[in-house]
């Protein structure tokens, strides 16, 4: 058996195809395989969440495909490592779906791990997070970044990861808000998020483009005055899309400055531009995650902004914990009155990343 958890973002969002730094944690929610060998050639998958209904496919009829099939993102997993046996495998997902939590991400890696150790694959984590990041750009064909497999596979209790998305070196930068009286509250607006949708594909394709008009290697390696000086080069859309990256990239820096000075206002600050660099330069929130973020800065937060790919899923914000009971309700009222659903909310300790929990 093996377990991987979800991940929610701090900061550094929409820069992992660019080669940036991004600080995201794992949240305690886990998803938990159980894998066994099986002496023929047929993969038998279910989920807990599904009633445990199996389906079943010969390993030799794997194959990349669309479809609304959750056993892809498992099943793009063994296609990757291409293992030569069958096997049975149970899952219970406890990320909350839909959420922008990364419940896929936590799948892939729940099985990547579980089968590196089943099969003594001896593969490091940078590498199961590459197989689980190709599993899904290829056999599921979400274009996703490296950020949610590798924190799935990579976090620390008690702390944010830096990581490196060129080589996949991080540091774990300690994120205790507790002692300080803080909280982050997940707010989850349970409006739709759908990443294979081509809002997700089409931003990354332009910071693509702007990479190969600047003629450079990635927005890694262009600071925001020469960004800002060349933009005569590039369209407008272009222009402003790749200005989000080399900004958040900048933020994500200072950020960790802010967390290693114990700085939370600043903190705060970072937040709240990264989410208006989302909204007005990026254009990848939505009213509900403006909602959520407005409400919780006007209940008091330090800051707040939108996580994951947007379009809908989580928003995070930074709160002293007495202010989250009311920030909540405040919340709560605001989407009941502008007619959205109830908004779920989550808190989550920075947890552990994916291990073997039985043999
Ligand atoms: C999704 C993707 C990640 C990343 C984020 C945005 O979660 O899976 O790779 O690009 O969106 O930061």
């Amino acid at each position: 058996m093996a377990a991987a958890p979800g991940r929610v973002n701090l900061i550094g969002e929409h820069i992992d195809y660019s080669d940036g730094f991004v600080l995201p944690f794992a949240i305690s929610d886990k998803t938990v395989v159980a894998l066994a060998r099986r002496s023929d050639r047929q993969i038998r998958i279910a989920s807990m969440q599904k009633n445990a209904d199996v389906y079943e496919i010969s390993i030799d009829s794997l194959t990349p495909h669309k479809g609304e099939n959750w056993a892809r993102y498992a099943l793009g997993v063994l296609w990757v490592l291409g293992i030569d046996a069958g096997v049975d495998l149970l899952i219970d997902g406890r990320v909350p779906l839909g959420a922008g939590l990364s419940s896929s991400a936590a799948l892939e890696c729940s099985i990547a791990t579980a089968v590196n150790h089943l099969f003594d694959l001896k593969l490091s984590l940078a590498e199961l997070a590459r197989v689980s990041q190709k599993a899904e750009n290829v056999y599921v064909g979400v274009p996703c970044g490296i950020m949610d497999q590798s924190v799935s596979l990579m976090a620390k209790a008690g702390s944010a990861l830096l990581l490196d998305c060129r080589d996949l070196t991080s540091e774990n930068i300690p994120f205790l808000i507790a002692p300080q009286g803080l909280e982050l509250l997940i707010i989850d607006t349970q409006a739709h998020h759908k990443l294979v949708d081509g809002g997700y594909a089409e931003r990354r394709a332009s910071c693509e483009k702007a990479v190969a008009t600047l003629g450079i290697t990635s927005l890694r390696d262009i600071s925001v005055a020469d960004y800002a000086a060349r933009q005569s080069e590039l369209d407008p859309v272009t222009y402003i899309r790749g200005f989000h990256a080399v900004t958040e990239m900048r933020r994500v820096l200072d950020a960790v400055d802010a967390l290693k000075n114990n700085n939370f206002i600043r903190l705060g600050e970072l937040l709240n531009q990264s989410h208006r660099s989302l909204r007005d330069d990026y254009t990848v929130s939505c009213p509900e995650l403006n909602l959520a973020v407005d409400t919780a800065i006007a209940q008091g937060a330090l800051g707040a902004r939108m996580v994951g790919g947007g379009f809908g899923g989580s928003a995070i914000a930074l709160m002293k914990t007495e202010q989250v009971k009311r920030c909540e309700s405040a919340i709560s009222r605001a989407f009941s009155s502008a007619g959205y659903k109830s908004p779920r909310f989550f808190t989550s300790l920075p947890s552990e990343g994916a291990h073997v929990i039985a043999n």
